[in-house]
């Protein structure tokens, strides 16, 4: 692990080795940082220069972090995990939404085992407990003709945060408020890529059916009524093609491909 800086907190500094017991092929190398744009922008900027599968890029502060549909991301620093993972995977620019719901899956899968209600996924990207926000995923490929050669996963997990924007404070939570036991970034983060080395690949070369009846399981829509740039209706699930199934008020199923979707 290379440490930029000095001011990154000491819970990170046990990451590597714990990436290593876990033998997965993600996290190495591992740079960690106090402070950088974006750990989307580092990676994408490591992709180009020729870093390898698995490559993974820690900040505790990002002075432009992004989320989707070009909004920012915000978080005080050692208060998150923000991490992002280069995947040296081709596919076709269609799947990158199956990667995102995947990434999803994992992240899920990594904050369970520390909170004592279950995370769900709201789809496309997000990651709830108790109805309220506590992850974001990022995807962006690196395109070369019509194919994505590379994948950049980003990831904003609020791991220690208690306190919030006025504007996103009904929305928003942390690990922190559902702590079983205090939560490790270090533990959270090797888990993390563990999961992550588990599926993807699977689901750039195949699509989501191994992953499928997880989607199911974990799917915080599925049964209520949600809005969305293309109408209203009940969410009925997530199909193979990663779109979200809702049924529209005049019985009919409508199959919505992208955007932002409520609750309600
Ligand atoms: C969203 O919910 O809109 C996605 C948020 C993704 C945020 C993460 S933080 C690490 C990585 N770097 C970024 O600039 N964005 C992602």
């Amino acid at each position: 692990m290379k440490v930029a800086r000095g001011a990154v907190l000491p819970d990170l500094e046990r990451a590597p080795s714990l990436i290593a017991e876990r033998g997965g092929a993600l996290g190495t190398p591992l740079r960690v940082l106090f402070e950088t744009s974006s750990t989307n922008d580092l990676a994408k900027e490591a992709a180009r220069n020729g870093a390898p599968h698995g490559a993974t890029f820690v900040a505790e502060r990002q002075s432009a972090g992004r989320g989707r549909q070009g909004r920012e991301w915000i978080a005080t620093a050692g208060e998150s995990l923000l991490v992002s993972v280069l995947l040296r995977v081709a596919c076709a620019p269609q799947r990158l939404p199956l990667l995102s719901l995947a990434s999803g899956l994992a992240v899920r899968d990594a904050i369970a085992r520390w909170t004592s209600e279950a995370p769900q996924i709201k789809w496309p990207n997000d990651v709830l407990i108790a109805g309220k926000k506590v992850a974001g995923i990022l995807v962006e490929g690196i395109a070369a003709g019509d194919r994505a050669t590379a994948v950049i996963v980003g990831i904003g997990i609020n791991v220690f945060q208690r306190t919030f924007a006025d504007s996103i404070v009904d929305r928003a939570t942390s690990i922190a408020f559902f702590a079983k036991s205090p939560p490790d970034r270090a533990e959270l983060l090797a888990d993390l890529l563990a999961a992550l080395d588990r599926d993807i690949g699977f689901v750039a070369a195949r699509g989501l059916g191994l992953v499928h009846a997880r989607l199911t399981q974990f799917d915080a829509l599925r049964g209520h009524p949600v809005t969305g740039d293309a109408g209203t209706g009940t969410a009925e699930g997530i199909d193979l093609e990663g779109r979200l199934i809702v049924r529209l008020a005049d019985g009919s199923l409508s199959r919505w491909q992208a955007g932002e979707v409520h609750l309600g």
